[in-house]
């Protein structure tokens, strides 16, 4: 069955891709010690609404740091939390930052970071590559792949990555493949799947049969799900979508991502929600169960994925 998980990407730093409109807020001084003390509460909020899957990365500003510090003196034993290791936050919590991140997949990145995620222990269970393309190289790292493998044996988790980008389905076949000293390394693996971006469609059964858990993220594709002016070529798939709305007594939200748990049945979902509102709306989810042939209806929503990427690219942070 699968289960709706926790993004933190968009409450571990102030900026996050996104497709609003600047409203104000922006300009107003930010403060660290209430931005953290209002992502603690939203995973305090999560868990009491019933989450137990948390996701999160070294990239995400303080994102582990408040899961850190979520977790720590409480005694629960049914949470998994994931982390990621390969991006580093540079913008430095100033809302006009040009650059907000930088990627590297070294394995003098992995050590550092390393050191930071496994804080998280005894939580953390499921350690990723951020973004593993092919075009980064790290899926032919032998002494990355061989350190990820130590890291399994040592520390008893699990081994995922994650993919981004028109070629995240040549990316996922090329890590089915990946062994070291004879044993696949994979365990898991967080992918972009939302109604327009299908391209995984048809190789998710051979991920599971590998035994490797999937997670979807961007499932919806950023707010682009959302009746949106600048995207008119999505005008058919808005009336779809909130045609569905209204017969679940729901929002497009939570179709976008009732979509994702019926048509590829992943391990979790996750909600990229950054408050208890957006949250609440996003589990709504799990509240009914798409039709075969809606399925089949919002199937044919699927568009080429270098259109997605390229749109996705030209997001900004705000
Ligand atoms: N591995 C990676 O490279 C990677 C990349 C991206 C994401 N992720 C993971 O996946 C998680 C989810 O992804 P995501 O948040 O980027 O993408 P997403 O779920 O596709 O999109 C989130 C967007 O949808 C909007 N939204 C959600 N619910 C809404 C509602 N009820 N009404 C109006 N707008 C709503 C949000 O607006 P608001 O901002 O107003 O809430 C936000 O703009 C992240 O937190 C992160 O953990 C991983």
């Amino acid at each position: 069955m699968t289960t709706i998980g926790l993004g933190t990407a968009a409450i571990g730093r102030p900026q996050y891709i996104n497709i609003k409109q600047k409203t104000g807020a922006e300009d107003e001084p930010f403060q660290l010690s209430q931005f953290k003390q209002q992502g603690i509460a939203l995973l305090e909020t999560a868990y009491q609404s019933g989450i137990r899957y948390f996701d999160t990365a070294a990239g995400y500003g303080i994102a582990e740091e408040m899961l850190t510090d979520w977790l720590s003196g409480k005694q629960i034993s049914d949470i998994t939390v994931a982390t990621k290791w390969g991006y580093t936050y540079v913008a430095g919590f100033d809302p006009n930052a040009k650059v907000h991140e930088i990627k590297e997949h070294s394995l003098k990145k992995l050590n550092a970071q390393w050191e930071h995620s496994k804080k998280l222990l005894p939580y953390l269970s499921v350690y990723q590559i951020h973004s593993a393309t092919l075009e980064s190289g790290v899926l032919d790292n032998m002494e990355v792949l061989s350190r990820l493998a130590e890291l399994k044996n040592e520390y008893q988790i699990k081994i995922g990555l994650t993919t981004s980008g028109s070629r995240q389905k040549e990316a996922l076949l090329k890590a089915l493949d990946i062994e070291v000293d004879g044993k696949p390394l994979f365990d898991a693996c967080q992918l972009t799947y939302n109604v327009y971006e299908q391209s995984i469609y048809d190789i998710v059964a051979k991920i599971k049969k590998a035994n490797i858990k999937v997670i979807v993220k961007e499932a919806l594709a950023n707010g682009r799900v959302f009746a949106n002016k600048k995207y008119p070529h999505y005008l058919p798939h808005y009336t779809l979508l909130y045609e569905l709305a209204e017969k679940y007594n729901t929002g497009v939200d939570a179709v976008a991502i009732r979509y994702c748990m019926d048509s590829i049945q992943p391990n979790v979902v996750l909600s990229g929600a950054y408050n208890e509102e957006t949250l609440m709306q996003n589990l709504e989810a799990l509240n009914f169960k798409l039709e075969p042939e809606e399925l089949e209806d919002i199937r044919t929503m699927n568009i080429m994925p270098e259109f997605y990427w390229n749109e996705r690219t030209a997001l900004t942070y705000n």
